[in-house]
């Protein structure tokens, strides 16, 4: 059932907004499910070639898990809902499309965690990106712990974490947490003309390339060359390398088919 999220295609991108706007887009549970869906409905796509991921409204991307359904859970629960949250990122981080986040306000808690897993983010100059959990005597539990120090490094996440504290989307964009910052009106037309962009590259090429960094960050950088290397060579076998080739020494545009 659709509920929480809005879809729209313009061509090869696909947009996907969170739509709770009177609970600043929370994540509950139902959301989260359909997100979950919608992601794998997205990876087995082959007209798509980029997504943005966005909040309505003018206010947030998302202000976090659901406090009301957190308060109510056992501990079990709780782990459970971390588990399902955790799957829910990891589907998008691996969906084999380039993702883009488009902060549109609060990013906070689980909203933050969520554009963590995006592969990069835009942000409008109004965002407020933050870990608040341990204000409320939580901590994050969305893989926030994980992703937040392997993009701003170590230190920069901790002081996030620990004062709960969001930062600015001008600090954002000077640790590294976001790309771009842009005016409200400007933030999807931004992440369009980036998405078309992408969306323009070879679809094989571009689905190892995110597996490459994504695994590899995930272990040692001999693991992760001996990945590259495994990938690197698959590619030999996609007709978009001949074409990609080809078309340089032609001196012509390359036109990619995904195969
Ligand atoms: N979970 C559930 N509901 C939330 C929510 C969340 N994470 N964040 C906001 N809401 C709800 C509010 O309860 C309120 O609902 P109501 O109108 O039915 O009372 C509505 O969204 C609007 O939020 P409100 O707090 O009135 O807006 P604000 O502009 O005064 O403050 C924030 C905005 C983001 C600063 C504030 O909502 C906030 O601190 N939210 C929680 C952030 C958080 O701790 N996230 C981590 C969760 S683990």
């Amino acid at each position: 059932m659709q509920e929480f999220l809005l879809h729209e295609s313009k061509g090869p991108v696909a947009i996907v907004t969170l739509n709770r706007p009177d609970k600043l887009n929370a994540l509950n549970r139902a959301t989260l499910l359909e997100l979950q869906a919608r992601f794998a409905e997205l990876s087995r796509d082959d007209a798509v070639r980029a997504v943005i991921l966005t909040g309505s409204g003018q206010k947030a991307f998302a202000a976090g898990a659901d406090i009301a359904e957190l308060a109510s859970l056992t501990p079990t629960g709780a782990r459970g809902m971390s588990a399902l949250g955790q799957s829910v990122m990891d589907g998008i981080a691996h969906c084999g499309k380039p993702v883009i986040a488009a902060v549109n306000g609060f990013a906070l808690g689980g909203g933050l965690e969520l554009a963590l897993s995006c592969h990069f983010r835009y942000a409008s100059a109004n965002a407020r990106l933050g870990l608040p959990e341990v204000k409320l005597g939580l901590m994050p539990g969305y893989a926030g712990t994980q992703r937040l120090p392997r993009l701003v490094g170590k230190g920069r996440a901790l002081e996030m974490i620990l004062s709960g504290n969001p930062v600015t989307a001008e600090e954002a964009l000077r640790i590294g947490l976001v790309n771009r910052v842009v005016e409200p009106e400007a933030l999807l037309p931004a992440c369009e003309e980036v998405a078309n962009a992408i969306a323009a590259r070879a679809p094989v090429a571009l689905r190892h390339a995110i597996e490459a960094v994504e695994r590899g960050l995930d272990g040692s950088l001999e693991e992760g060359s001996s990945l590259e290397q495994a990938l690197f060579g698959l590619l030999w076998s996609t007709a978009d390398m001949r074409e990609g080739c080809a078309a340089f020494l032609e001196k012509r545009e390359a036109r990619f088919s995904g195969r």
